[in-house]
Protein backbone atom coordinates (compact mmCIF):
# COMPACT_ATOMS: atom_id res chain seq x y z
CA UNK A 1 0.00 0.00 0.00
CA UNK A 2 2.73 2.48 1.15
CA UNK A 3 4.44 1.84 -2.43
CA UNK A 4 1.14 2.29 -4.78
CA UNK A 5 1.08 5.98 -6.05
CA UNK A 6 -2.55 6.94 -6.80
CA UNK A 7 -4.45 10.03 -8.70
CA UNK A 8 -6.72 11.96 -7.19
CA UNK A 9 -9.30 13.52 -8.90
CA UNK A 10 -11.69 16.55 -7.64
CA UNK A 11 -9.81 16.76 -4.62
CA UNK A 12 -12.34 18.75 -2.81
CA UNK A 13 -15.10 16.52 -3.36
CA UNK A 14 -17.32 15.74 -0.10
CA UNK A 15 -18.00 12.02 -1.25
CA UNK A 16 -14.93 9.49 -1.04
CA UNK A 17 -14.80 7.30 -4.00
CA UNK A 18 -11.91 4.40 -4.21
CA UNK A 19 -11.15 3.06 -7.53
CA UNK A 20 -8.77 0.44 -8.28
CA UNK A 21 -7.31 0.86 -11.67
CA UNK A 22 -7.25 3.51 -14.07
CA UNK A 23 -10.49 3.56 -16.43
CA UNK A 24 -10.89 4.64 -19.89
CA UNK A 25 -12.99 7.55 -20.93
CA UNK A 26 -13.95 11.15 -19.49
CA UNK A 27 -17.28 10.48 -18.91
CA UNK A 28 -17.08 8.53 -15.84
CA UNK A 29 -15.57 10.95 -14.15
CA UNK A 30 -17.40 13.91 -14.69
CA UNK A 31 -20.52 11.97 -13.36
CA UNK A 32 -18.59 11.32 -10.04
CA UNK A 33 -17.48 15.10 -10.11
CA UNK A 34 -20.97 16.01 -10.76
CA UNK A 35 -22.04 13.99 -7.92
CA UNK A 36 -19.31 15.68 -5.48
CA UNK A 37 -16.87 12.28 -5.17
CA UNK A 38 -13.25 12.87 -4.58
CA UNK A 39 -12.18 10.18 -7.17
CA UNK A 40 -8.98 8.24 -5.80
CA UNK A 41 -7.15 5.94 -8.68
CA UNK A 42 -4.89 3.16 -7.91
CA UNK A 43 -1.74 3.50 -10.22
CA UNK A 44 -0.45 0.53 -11.68
CA UNK A 45 -1.46 -3.01 -13.29
CA UNK A 46 -0.85 -5.62 -10.14
CA UNK A 47 -3.55 -6.87 -9.03
CA UNK A 48 -4.91 -5.25 -5.35
CA UNK A 49 -4.85 -7.53 -2.90
CA UNK A 50 -7.28 -7.81 0.31
CA UNK A 51 -5.04 -6.56 2.77
CA UNK A 52 -4.29 -3.34 0.64
CA UNK A 53 -8.17 -3.19 -0.60
CA UNK A 54 -8.79 -2.88 3.04
CA UNK A 55 -5.94 -0.10 3.72
CA UNK A 56 -7.16 2.09 0.46
CA UNK A 57 -10.65 1.84 1.74
CA UNK A 58 -9.69 3.17 5.48
CA UNK A 59 -12.25 4.32 7.99
CA UNK A 60 -13.87 6.15 5.47
CA UNK A 61 -14.53 5.47 2.42
CA UNK A 62 -18.46 6.15 0.25
CA UNK A 63 -17.87 3.50 -2.29
CA UNK A 64 -15.38 1.57 -4.35
CA UNK A 65 -15.18 0.94 -8.12
CA UNK A 66 -13.66 -2.56 -8.45
CA UNK A 67 -11.89 -5.22 -10.70
CA UNK A 68 -12.58 -8.76 -11.88
CA UNK A 69 -9.25 -9.53 -11.16
CA UNK A 70 -10.11 -8.46 -6.90
CA UNK A 71 -11.49 -10.38 -3.76
CA UNK A 72 -14.38 -8.85 -2.95
CA UNK A 73 -14.25 -10.82 -0.11
CA UNK A 74 -17.09 -10.55 3.18
CA UNK A 75 -13.91 -9.28 5.02
CA UNK A 76 -13.34 -6.47 2.18
CA UNK A 77 -16.65 -5.76 1.91
CA UNK A 78 -17.24 -5.55 5.88
CA UNK A 79 -14.79 -2.79 5.90
CA UNK A 80 -15.97 -1.13 3.04
CA UNK A 81 -19.88 -0.72 4.73
CA UNK A 82 -18.05 0.02 8.13
CA UNK A 83 -15.88 2.66 6.49
CA UNK A 84 -19.57 3.92 5.44
CA UNK A 85 -19.73 2.68 2.12
CA UNK A 86 -22.97 3.27 -0.06
CA UNK A 87 -22.28 0.50 -2.62
CA UNK A 88 -19.37 -1.79 -4.24
CA UNK A 89 -19.39 -1.07 -7.90
CA UNK A 90 -18.13 -3.81 -10.09
CA UNK A 91 -15.96 -3.05 -13.38
CA UNK A 92 -17.58 -5.84 -14.97
CA UNK A 93 -20.70 -7.58 -15.62
CA UNK A 94 -19.71 -10.87 -14.54
CA UNK A 95 -18.96 -10.71 -10.70
CA UNK A 96 -18.22 -14.45 -9.35
CA UNK A 97 -15.07 -12.76 -7.46
CA UNK A 98 -17.96 -10.75 -5.14
CA UNK A 99 -19.54 -12.44 -2.20
CA UNK A 100 -22.59 -10.85 -3.43
CA UNK A 101 -24.52 -12.90 -0.13
CA UNK A 102 -22.05 -11.25 2.23
CA UNK A 103 -22.91 -7.60 0.85
CA UNK A 104 -26.72 -8.65 0.95
CA UNK A 105 -26.24 -9.51 4.61
CA UNK A 106 -24.45 -6.24 5.40
CA UNK A 107 -27.09 -4.32 3.45
CA UNK A 108 -24.43 -3.10 0.74
CA UNK A 109 -25.47 -2.96 -2.59
CA UNK A 110 -23.31 -4.63 -5.29
CA UNK A 111 -23.57 -2.65 -9.13
CA UNK A 112 -21.89 -4.48 -12.21
CA UNK A 113 -22.37 -3.41 -15.83
CA UNK A 114 -24.67 -5.44 -18.20
CA UNK A 115 -25.40 -3.98 -21.76
CA UNK A 116 -22.02 -2.61 -22.96
CA UNK A 117 -20.46 -6.23 -23.30
CA UNK A 118 -22.83 -8.23 -25.00
CA UNK A 119 -21.85 -7.60 -28.62
CA UNK A 120 -17.82 -7.33 -27.92
CA UNK A 121 -17.86 -10.49 -26.03
CA UNK A 122 -19.74 -12.18 -28.31
CA UNK A 123 -17.58 -11.18 -31.26
CA UNK A 124 -14.59 -12.25 -29.20
CA UNK A 125 -16.21 -15.86 -28.98
CA UNK A 126 -16.68 -15.44 -32.87
CA UNK A 127 -13.00 -14.15 -33.32
CA UNK A 128 -11.95 -17.15 -30.99
CA UNK A 129 -14.20 -19.99 -32.83
CA UNK A 130 -13.47 -19.29 -36.45
CA UNK A 131 -9.42 -18.75 -35.43
CA UNK A 132 -9.33 -22.38 -33.41
CA UNK A 133 -11.51 -23.58 -36.57
CA UNK A 134 -9.41 -22.45 -39.36
CA UNK A 135 -6.02 -22.80 -37.68
CA UNK A 136 -5.40 -18.69 -37.90
CA UNK A 137 -2.69 -18.52 -35.15
CA UNK A 138 -0.92 -21.43 -36.44
CA UNK A 139 -0.89 -20.36 -39.85
CA UNK A 140 0.34 -15.99 -38.64
CA UNK A 141 3.05 -18.20 -36.49
CA UNK A 142 4.09 -20.35 -39.92
CA UNK A 143 4.20 -16.97 -41.85
CA UNK A 144 6.17 -14.81 -38.73
CA UNK A 145 8.92 -18.00 -39.12
CA UNK A 146 9.47 -17.85 -42.35
CA UNK A 147 7.76 -21.76 -42.74
CA UNK A 148 5.31 -20.70 -46.04
CA UNK A 149 6.93 -22.14 -49.01
CA UNK A 150 3.86 -21.66 -51.04
CA UNK A 151 0.77 -23.30 -51.40
CA UNK A 152 -0.33 -26.21 -51.06
CA UNK A 153 -3.22 -28.41 -51.00
CA UNK A 154 -2.90 -30.10 -47.67
CA UNK A 155 -1.42 -27.11 -45.63
CA UNK A 156 -3.37 -26.17 -42.11
CA UNK A 157 -6.40 -27.61 -42.95
CA UNK A 158 -9.63 -26.77 -40.82
CA UNK A 159 -13.18 -27.49 -40.24
CA UNK A 160 -15.66 -25.27 -42.44
CA UNK A 161 -18.49 -24.46 -39.85
CA UNK A 162 -21.41 -23.02 -42.30
CA UNK A 163 -24.15 -25.19 -42.09
CA UNK A 164 -22.58 -27.03 -39.14
CA UNK A 165 -24.56 -27.37 -35.53
CA UNK A 166 -23.60 -25.44 -32.63
CA UNK A 167 -23.74 -25.82 -29.24
CA UNK A 168 -24.18 -23.22 -26.75
CA UNK A 169 -23.69 -23.46 -22.78
CA UNK A 170 -25.51 -20.70 -21.47
CA UNK A 171 -28.46 -18.85 -23.62
CA UNK A 172 -28.09 -15.50 -21.54
CA UNK A 173 -27.63 -12.04 -23.13
CA UNK A 174 -24.20 -13.15 -24.28
CA UNK A 175 -24.55 -16.36 -25.39
CA UNK A 176 -28.12 -15.36 -27.65
CA UNK A 177 -26.05 -12.56 -29.22
CA UNK A 178 -23.53 -15.04 -29.95
CA UNK A 179 -25.86 -17.77 -31.02
CA UNK A 180 -27.38 -15.60 -33.73
CA UNK A 181 -24.15 -13.94 -35.05
CA UNK A 182 -23.50 -17.40 -35.86
CA UNK A 183 -26.76 -19.06 -36.98
CA UNK A 184 -27.23 -15.79 -38.75
CA UNK A 185 -23.49 -15.34 -40.32
CA UNK A 186 -23.19 -18.63 -41.19
CA UNK A 187 -26.55 -20.34 -40.92
CA UNK A 188 -26.01 -23.21 -38.30
CA UNK A 189 -28.52 -25.05 -36.59
CA UNK A 190 -28.55 -24.14 -32.87
CA UNK A 191 -28.58 -26.16 -29.53
CA UNK A 192 -28.63 -24.49 -26.48
CA UNK A 193 -28.09 -26.08 -22.99
CA UNK A 194 -29.57 -23.78 -19.89
CA UNK A 195 -31.81 -23.97 -16.71
CA UNK A 196 -34.54 -21.87 -18.31
CA UNK A 197 -35.92 -22.27 -21.72
CA UNK A 198 -34.68 -19.30 -23.92
CA UNK A 199 -38.07 -18.41 -25.62
CA UNK A 200 -36.75 -15.01 -27.25
CA UNK A 201 -33.92 -17.07 -28.93
CA UNK A 202 -36.17 -19.97 -30.18
CA UNK A 203 -38.37 -17.55 -31.89
CA UNK A 204 -35.62 -15.37 -33.49
CA UNK A 205 -34.20 -18.62 -34.84
CA UNK A 206 -37.45 -20.00 -36.31
CA UNK A 207 -38.02 -16.86 -37.52
CA UNK A 208 -34.79 -16.16 -39.29
CA UNK A 209 -35.47 -19.96 -40.24
CA UNK A 210 -39.34 -18.51 -42.00
CA UNK A 211 -37.32 -16.30 -43.73
CA UNK A 212 -34.61 -18.84 -44.69
CA UNK A 213 -37.43 -20.78 -46.54
CA UNK A 214 -38.53 -17.76 -47.88
CA UNK A 215 -35.62 -16.76 -50.18
CA UNK A 216 -35.96 -20.71 -51.28
CA UNK A 217 -32.47 -21.70 -48.45
CA UNK A 218 -32.74 -24.94 -46.44
CA UNK A 219 -33.82 -23.31 -42.57
CA UNK A 220 -32.34 -23.62 -39.76
CA UNK A 221 -33.42 -25.23 -36.63
CA UNK A 222 -33.30 -24.22 -32.63
CA UNK A 223 -33.60 -26.52 -29.96
CA UNK A 224 -33.30 -26.93 -26.17
CA UNK A 225 -30.77 -30.15 -25.17
CA UNK A 226 -32.34 -31.45 -21.65
CA UNK A 227 -28.92 -32.51 -20.76
CA UNK A 228 -25.03 -31.56 -21.79
CA UNK A 229 -24.44 -34.69 -23.24
CA UNK A 230 -27.09 -34.15 -25.59
CA UNK A 231 -25.10 -31.15 -26.57
CA UNK A 232 -22.01 -32.11 -26.18
CA UNK A 233 -22.30 -35.20 -28.36
CA UNK A 234 -24.22 -33.26 -31.87
CA UNK A 235 -22.33 -29.81 -31.87
CA UNK A 236 -19.39 -28.93 -34.38
CA UNK A 237 -19.05 -25.93 -32.26
CA UNK A 238 -19.46 -25.98 -28.45
CA UNK A 239 -19.14 -22.41 -26.63
CA UNK A 240 -19.71 -21.40 -23.36
CA UNK A 241 -21.07 -18.96 -21.44
CA UNK A 242 -22.26 -19.91 -18.48
CA UNK A 243 -21.89 -17.96 -15.31
CA UNK A 244 -19.06 -19.77 -13.29
CA UNK A 245 -20.93 -20.50 -9.32
CA UNK A 246 -19.48 -23.98 -7.37
CA UNK A 247 -22.28 -25.99 -9.04
CA UNK A 248 -20.56 -24.77 -13.12
CA UNK A 249 -17.10 -25.27 -11.80
CA UNK A 250 -15.19 -27.71 -14.62
CA UNK A 251 -18.67 -28.12 -16.31
CA UNK A 252 -16.54 -28.97 -19.14
CA UNK A 253 -13.80 -31.55 -17.80
CA UNK A 254 -12.41 -35.23 -19.07
CA UNK A 255 -16.14 -37.00 -19.62
CA UNK A 256 -17.42 -33.70 -21.18
CA UNK A 257 -14.45 -33.33 -23.56
CA UNK A 258 -14.27 -37.33 -24.48
CA UNK A 259 -18.24 -37.23 -25.10
CA UNK A 260 -17.43 -34.26 -27.87
CA UNK A 261 -16.67 -34.99 -31.63
CA UNK A 262 -13.44 -35.83 -32.58
CA UNK A 263 -13.08 -32.96 -34.71
CA UNK A 264 -14.89 -30.16 -32.27
CA UNK A 265 -13.96 -26.87 -31.23
CA UNK A 266 -14.50 -25.83 -27.67
CA UNK A 267 -14.71 -21.64 -26.68
CA UNK A 268 -14.32 -19.86 -23.78
CA UNK A 269 -15.06 -16.59 -23.27
CA UNK A 270 -16.66 -16.55 -20.22
CA UNK A 271 -14.65 -17.80 -16.98
CA UNK A 272 -11.71 -19.95 -16.92
CA UNK A 273 -12.87 -22.45 -14.18
CA UNK A 274 -15.86 -23.68 -15.87
CA UNK A 275 -13.27 -25.68 -17.91
CA UNK A 276 -11.00 -28.49 -16.57
CA UNK A 277 -7.92 -26.94 -18.19
CA UNK A 278 -5.98 -29.78 -17.20
CA UNK A 279 -8.05 -32.31 -18.75
CA UNK A 280 -8.13 -29.78 -21.61
CA UNK A 281 -4.57 -30.02 -21.98
CA UNK A 282 -4.45 -34.20 -22.35
CA UNK A 283 -7.61 -33.98 -24.61
CA UNK A 284 -5.58 -31.57 -27.15
CA UNK A 285 -2.57 -33.44 -26.95
CA UNK A 286 -4.44 -36.64 -27.33
CA UNK A 287 -6.74 -35.67 -29.86
CA UNK A 288 -5.02 -32.99 -32.21
CA UNK A 289 -7.87 -32.77 -34.74
CA UNK A 290 -9.57 -31.52 -32.09
CA UNK A 291 -9.68 -27.73 -31.53
CA UNK A 292 -10.04 -24.92 -28.71
CA UNK A 293 -10.15 -20.94 -28.67
CA UNK A 294 -9.58 -19.80 -24.83
CA UNK A 295 -10.04 -15.82 -23.42
CA UNK A 296 -10.48 -17.31 -19.77
CA UNK A 297 -7.98 -19.42 -17.80
CA UNK A 298 -8.34 -21.31 -14.53
CA UNK A 299 -6.52 -19.60 -12.95
CA UNK A 300 -5.83 -16.63 -14.20
CA UNK A 301 -3.57 -15.20 -15.78
CA UNK A 302 -1.42 -18.11 -15.55
CA UNK A 303 -2.31 -21.32 -18.09
CA UNK A 304 -2.25 -24.96 -17.16
CA UNK A 305 1.04 -26.64 -17.88
CA UNK A 306 1.44 -27.79 -21.41
CA UNK A 307 -1.38 -25.29 -22.87
CA UNK A 308 0.77 -23.17 -24.65
CA UNK A 309 2.87 -25.62 -26.50
CA UNK A 310 -0.56 -27.26 -27.89
CA UNK A 311 -1.15 -25.91 -31.56
CA UNK A 312 -4.54 -26.83 -31.73
CA UNK A 313 -5.40 -24.61 -28.79
CA UNK A 314 -5.59 -20.65 -29.49
CA UNK A 315 -5.22 -18.08 -26.43
CA UNK A 316 -6.22 -15.07 -26.02
CA UNK A 317 -5.60 -12.53 -22.83
CA UNK A 318 -9.38 -12.20 -21.54
CA UNK A 319 -10.34 -9.93 -24.49
CA UNK A 320 -13.85 -10.64 -24.47
CA UNK A 321 -15.12 -7.02 -23.60
CA UNK A 322 -11.60 -5.17 -24.90
CA UNK A 323 -13.25 -2.52 -27.17
CA UNK A 324 -13.02 1.05 -26.38
CA UNK A 325 -16.61 1.88 -26.54
CA UNK A 326 -16.95 -0.96 -24.68
CA UNK A 327 -14.75 -0.65 -21.63
CA UNK A 328 -15.25 3.53 -21.80
CA UNK A 329 -18.98 1.96 -21.31
CA UNK A 330 -18.60 -0.13 -18.61
CA UNK A 331 -17.10 2.56 -16.68
CA UNK A 332 -19.89 4.93 -16.87
CA UNK A 333 -22.51 2.02 -15.90
CA UNK A 334 -20.03 1.16 -13.17
CA UNK A 335 -19.84 5.02 -12.08
CA UNK A 336 -23.75 5.88 -12.25
CA UNK A 337 -24.06 2.86 -10.18
CA UNK A 338 -22.22 4.52 -7.58
CA UNK A 339 -23.77 8.33 -8.59
CA UNK A 340 -27.25 6.38 -8.04
CA UNK A 341 -26.64 4.66 -4.76
CA UNK A 342 -25.13 7.83 -3.00
CA UNK A 343 -28.34 9.65 -4.21
CA UNK A 344 -30.37 6.76 -3.12
CA UNK A 345 -31.87 6.74 -6.86
CA UNK A 346 -33.79 3.53 -7.80
CA UNK A 347 -32.79 1.03 -9.83
CA UNK A 348 -33.45 0.92 -13.30
CA UNK A 349 -35.24 -1.96 -14.73
CA UNK A 350 -33.72 -5.34 -16.07
CA UNK A 351 -31.10 -4.57 -19.14
CA UNK A 352 -31.68 -7.06 -21.71
CA UNK A 353 -29.78 -4.63 -24.08
CA UNK A 354 -27.18 -2.15 -25.32
CA UNK A 355 -30.34 -0.23 -26.04
CA UNK A 356 -31.49 -0.15 -22.13
CA UNK A 357 -28.38 1.59 -21.42
CA UNK A 358 -27.76 3.72 -23.84
CA UNK A 359 -29.36 6.31 -21.95
CA UNK A 360 -26.76 6.01 -19.77
CA UNK A 361 -23.81 6.37 -21.77
CA UNK A 362 -25.46 9.53 -24.34
CA UNK A 363 -28.07 11.83 -22.95
CA UNK A 364 -26.89 14.99 -21.62
CA UNK A 365 -29.09 14.51 -18.56
CA UNK A 366 -28.50 10.56 -17.91
CA UNK A 367 -31.08 8.81 -15.78
CA UNK A 368 -31.85 9.02 -11.98
CA UNK A 369 -31.27 5.58 -11.65
CA UNK A 370 -28.40 3.29 -10.54
CA UNK A 371 -28.21 1.04 -14.58
CA UNK A 372 -27.56 -2.13 -12.62
CA UNK A 373 -27.28 -3.52 -8.62
CA UNK A 374 -27.39 -7.27 -8.61
CA UNK A 375 -28.69 -7.34 -5.60
CA UNK A 376 -31.39 -4.79 -5.54
CA UNK A 377 -34.14 -7.38 -5.22
CA UNK A 378 -33.01 -8.62 -2.15
CA UNK A 379 -32.27 -5.88 -0.51
CA UNK A 380 -35.72 -4.37 -1.75
CA UNK A 381 -34.46 -1.66 -3.42
CA UNK A 382 -37.11 0.58 -5.72
CA UNK A 383 -36.90 -0.08 -9.16
CA UNK A 384 -38.23 2.00 -11.76
CA UNK A 385 -41.28 0.25 -13.26
CA UNK A 386 -40.13 1.82 -16.81
CA UNK A 387 -37.35 3.94 -18.36
CA UNK A 388 -39.98 6.45 -19.09
CA UNK A 389 -40.45 6.58 -15.56
CA UNK A 390 -37.34 8.56 -14.46
CA UNK A 391 -37.35 10.99 -17.36
CA UNK A 392 -41.30 11.85 -15.80
CA UNK A 393 -39.48 11.93 -12.36
CA UNK A 394 -36.79 14.26 -13.71
CA UNK A 395 -39.02 16.58 -14.98
C1 LIG B 1 -16.85 -9.19 -17.47
O1 LIG B 1 -17.27 -8.03 -17.50
O2 LIG B 1 -17.28 -10.02 -16.67
C2 LIG B 1 -15.82 -9.57 -18.47
O3 LIG B 1 -15.22 -10.77 -18.17
C3 LIG B 1 -14.80 -8.48 -18.69
O4 LIG B 1 -14.27 -8.70 -19.96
Amino acid sequence: MADRAWTTVNPAGARRVVVTKELPGERWLALLAAADCRVEIAQGDEVIGEAELRAAIGDHCDAVIGQLTEGWSAEVLGALRAAGGAVYSQYAVGYDNVDVAAATRLHLPVGNTPGVLTETTAETAVALTFAAARRIAEGDRMMRAGAYRGWLPSMLLGNLLYRGTLGIVGAGRIGAAYARMMVEGHKMDLVYYDVRDSEELETYVTEYAAFLTAHGEQPVTCRRAMALPELLVTCDVVSIHATLTPETRHLIGAPELAAMKEEAVLVNASRGPLVDEAALVAHCRAHSRFRAGLDVYEREPAMAPGLAELDNVVVVPHLGSATTWTREGMATLAAANVVASLQRWPVWPAVSGRADVLPFLEDVRPPHAAPSIVNADALGLPRLVSQAQTKEDQQ
